[in-house]
């Protein structure tokens, strides 16, 4: 409790100290969370982070999420200093993305729009003529399909697939998905929704198409966190990272959030979903990459030409929604 305190106020000092905000997740740790809301920073969904960072005027970028938010952060703003509490935080989707076989793929699909997902490397970014996240992917591929555009989508299969599933639109698919919301099982939430017949079923695309089909709202973290505010229901069955629920309480707190089960059908479970990589942001390596000397190691460093070519699709997705 003393050390968690001295630690938020510490980085709330060099935070100021360093003109430095601090973008956060909504799978972040809730203590970082709150901290970033009271040091006038930002914990949102991965889109509103990147506009959230291209927008601020301070100097540093703190961003606490997985790498392809830092990196983002950066090619929107080369000039800004970026910094994460730590640079192995990465994500499974980006991972089974290589830029080789994947430039390989589009080669071999000329005809196709590339549409890459949000989740990728910069390397990844800079081959796509858009970059998407998940609370603008069916927007984005709707608009390309009505302009008889046929798509090549990467690397989440999932969101991938319902995005096709809604448009309609033809979209070949990468076959990539994310370790977390993989999980989740369809015989598990229909069970919770057997015991809470009440409850609105709330899924991240992330997940197997089984949940999906299940779900009563299906959408971003912010989606799914406006969908929890806005709806008179008082209990909700949540399959996303359990990191959510510190905003969903915050913005709720009359209402009740049961977390999808990831272990076997028919296993409630409190604790699962749960990103190894979002959780290796803490107090401590937070408070540590400010301290002087700290960055080093820290700092997201992407190559100049490269951040120009992925800022492009980056650019589009911002100006297609302001
Ligand atoms: P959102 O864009 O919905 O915040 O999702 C990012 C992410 O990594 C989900 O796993
Ligand atoms: Fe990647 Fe999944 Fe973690 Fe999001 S929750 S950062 S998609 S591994």
């Amino acid at each position: 409790e003393e050390q968690l305190l001295a630690w938020k106020n510490r980085i709330k000092q060099l935070l100021e100290q360093q003109n430095a905000v601090l973008v956060a997740h909504y799978y972040t740790d809730p203590l970082i969370q709150s901290l970033a809301e009271e040091t006038g920073g930002c914990v949102s969904d991965s889109l509103e982070m990147a506009r959230f960072g291209a927008q601020h005027k301070a100097e540093t970028l703190i961003v606490a999420g997985v790498k392809f938010m830092g990196e983002t952060a950066k090619i929107l703003t080369p000039d800004k200093r970026v910094l994460m509490p730590t640079l192995e935080a990465t994500c499974s989707l980006d991972i089974g993305c290589p830029i080789d076989e994947f430039s390989a793929f589009c080669d071999a699909h000329p005809d196709r729009t590339v549409v890459v997902y949000a989740n990728t490397s910069a390397a990844v970014k800079a081959r796509a003529d858009w970059v998407v996240t998940s609370s603008i992917a069916l927007d984005v591929v709707d608009h390309l399909d009505s302009q008889g555009e046929k798509i090549l989508w990467a690397p989440d299969k999932h969101l991938g697939g319902y995005v096709q599933r809604e448009t309609g639109a033809d979209v070949l698919l990468w076959d990539g998905s994310c370790i977390v919301h993989e999980e989740f099982k369809a015989k598990g939430v229909a069970d919770l929704k057997a015991l809470y017949p009440e409850a609105l079923v709330l899924v991240h695309p992330e997940s197997p198409v089984a949940v999906v089909e299940l779900a009563d709202v299906v959408g971003s973290t912010s989606q799914l966190i406006n969908a929890a505010k806005n709806s008179p229901n008082k209990q909700f069955i949540v399959a996303t990272d359990q990191g959510i629920f510190y905003k969903m309480q915050q913005l709720c707190p009359d209402k009740e959030f049961i977390v999808a089960p990831t272990a076997g059908a028919g296993a409630t479970c409190r604790s699962c979903a749960n990103c190894p990589w979002m959780a290796m942001n803490a107090l401590e390596n937070l408070c540590a990459v400010l301290e002087p000397g700290g960055a080093e190691g820290h700092e997201i460093f992407v190559d100049p030409e490269l951040g120009k070519r992925a800022m492009k699709p980056l650019q589009r997705m911002l100006d297609f929604r302001k």
